[in-house]
């Protein structure tokens, strides 16, 4: 027996030493340090999953401005010096963001290939949507109807009491529900007089939330490779998400968003596309619309109820702003309206937004080198990338860079303010002005499209609640980020906290 199981450990450990001998990657000359790791197609994938931040870290430590890295059966070049991620960003001649993009997408909401020349679609139209539907002039009718769908939601119970609920929870509902009637419209007459179409309304957004979070725990699998099939009940979750957003059910509605309009009308005449198929490609809309900013406007209040200087400090914004409108607080009958200019007039609940971003984001940017190339850092040294690689920039580790933040780990409600009480721009490190210093929602080419908006969607949530509301958080220990969505965008809390809320002058 002991002879056997000798027999069988030689074998293995021939495999892995043949495996590394003939399968590792070696590093050419003028290629950055490379770091295979022990485990065959996995490489580093478990030490870089489980803290993206740390990991990195102390890689820049050992080896300074740039090292790749085998992750998942890829291999990685971390752009380790915020001076040289405009390197990146400039370079859209070596460096493709599309084909990965639409290959996650794919993997993930399950719509057709869009890079297949038979359906007639171009990335280039569909990103020009976004810019003409979701910035400019088109904010203006997008922040007004999500100003009266946030009232429509926040005020629908008009209950005097106290009520105690999970924050993210409160937060979660309000915005998801004022988000997506103001993305993909409403049936205003059910939501004003017909108790029946309301009550159906009411079913239809309270199984579109629970669907939403199924699916949105499970992205970080799917997005890492395993099959949605096997993860019980998400696939489902998913394809109902999509079903509601059919074009037979959203052409009943009014008030619809212009990037939804416009969408509908691009996909309609695509050959080869179903009716399932293009709801599919407007569930990514849900998806991006709302699943990094719950979370953030989840932070935003958090952080603010948790600073009494900051709450009152916000409260003195949206007073101000209220008299200067001639506008009351807290009159539910009379639906408070800050108009986007009125908004991107209060430069102190920007710098609370920011800050809160600052703290939970994660994101992660990633292009792929369509050829071999050399990338050329701010310090003038040159490093070889071979075509296929991936070249990636983890902002994070900008966001939590002591040199640029003082205290990074702590919340500074004003730390997005100069010293005119106006939006603060310049952040340096060692002692040389950064451009890239606060990036949530990407940068370059890939760069959220919907990022004025979402601040604005944050802003309104949270002069909203200081209108309405009389709020205590319960309880005072700090609350853990979950990790596990790192790479992914904006952190979610490890678990929810208790706040207590009641309408004011009820
Ligand atoms: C706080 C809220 C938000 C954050 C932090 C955020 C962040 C991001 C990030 C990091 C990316 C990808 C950048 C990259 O891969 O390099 C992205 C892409 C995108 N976001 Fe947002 N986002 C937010 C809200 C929104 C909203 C409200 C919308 C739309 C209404 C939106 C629409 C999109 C779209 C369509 C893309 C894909 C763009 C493309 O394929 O080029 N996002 N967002």
């Amino acid at each position: 027996m002991a002879g056997l199981v000798m027999g069988v450990l030689t074998v293995l450990l021939a495999i892995l030493a043949a495996w590394f001998l003939f399968f590792t990657r070696r590093r050419r000359e003028d290629e950055p340090p490379l770091e295979n790791g022990w485990l065959p197609y996995l490489g580093l994938a478990f030490q870089f999953g489980s803290n993206p931040l740390e990991f990195l870290r102390s890689r820049q430590k050992k080896y300074g401005d740039a090292v790749t890295c085998k992750i998942a059966g890829s291999y990685f070049t971390f752009i380790l010096d915020p001076f040289s991620y405009c390197a990146v960003f400039r370079n859209g001649k070596n460096l493709d963001f599309q084909k990965f993009a639409i290959e996650t997408s794919r993997k993930v909401f399950g719509h057709a290939d869009f890079t297949d020349p038979k359906y007639n679609l171009t990335y280039e139209e569909l990103h020009h949507i976004f810019r003409q539907t979701l910035q400019g002039p088109a904010l203006h009718p997008l922040t007004s109807n999500m100003m009266e769908n946030l009232q429509f939601v926040m005020l629908r119970s008009k209950t005097s009491a106290w009520t105690t609920e999970g924050l993210y929870s409160f937060t979660f509902r309000i915005m998801f529900e004022a988000g997506y009637l103001t993305l993909f419209g409403k049936d205003e007459k059910a939501l004003r007089d017909d108790t029946e179409r309301f009550e159906a309304h009411k079913v239809l957004i309270h199984k579109a939330m629970n669907d939403f979070k199924v699916f949105d725990k499970a992205f970080p699998l799917i997005v890492a490779g395993l099959p949605i099939g096997i993860i019980r009940g998400v696939k489902a979750a998913r394809e109902a998400l999509a079903e509601r957003l059919q074009h037979k059910y959203l052409k009943k509605n009014s008030s619809i968003s212009a990037l939804t309009e416009q969408r509908m009308r691009y996909f309609d005449p695509v050959p080869y596309l179903d009716e399932l198929g293009k709801a599919r490609t407007h569930n990514v809309m849900l998806w991006a619309s709302q699943a990094n900013t719950l979370p953030a406007t989840f932070w935003s209040l958090y952080y603010m109820l948790r600073s009494p200087e900051a709450m009152q400090a916000a409260k003195t914004e949206v007073e101000n702003m209220l008299q200067e409108t001639n506008q009351k607080s807290g009159d539910a009958e009379k639906p408070v309206s800050f108009s986007k200019d009125q908004l991107d007039n209060m430069p102190l609940t920007n710098s609370i937004i920011s800050e809160a971003l600052r703290l939970s984001s994660a994101s992660i940017m990633i292009r792929i080198a369509t050829e071999n190339f050399t990338l050329t850092l701010d310090s003038g040294s040159k490093i070889a990338i071979r075509k296929g690689d991936r070249v990636a920039l983890y902002p994070q580790m900008v966001h939590m860079d002591s040199d640029i933040y003082e205290d990074p780990e702590e919340f500074k409600f004003n730390r997005f303010l100069d010293e005119n009480g106006q939006k603060k721009t310049t952040f340096y490190k060692n002692g040389r002005k950064l451009k890239s210093y606060l990036m949530p929602f990407g940068s370059g080419i890939s760069e959220c499209p919907g990022r004025f908006f979402a601040v604005n969607e944050i802003k309104q949530f949270l002069a909203l609640v200081l209108c309405y509301y009389d709020m205590e958080l319960q309880g005072d220990e700090a609350l853990p980020l979950d990790n596990s969505r790192a790479g992914l965008g904006i952190l979610q809390p490890k678990q929810d906290v208790l706040f207590t809320y009641k309408l004011k002058n009820t």
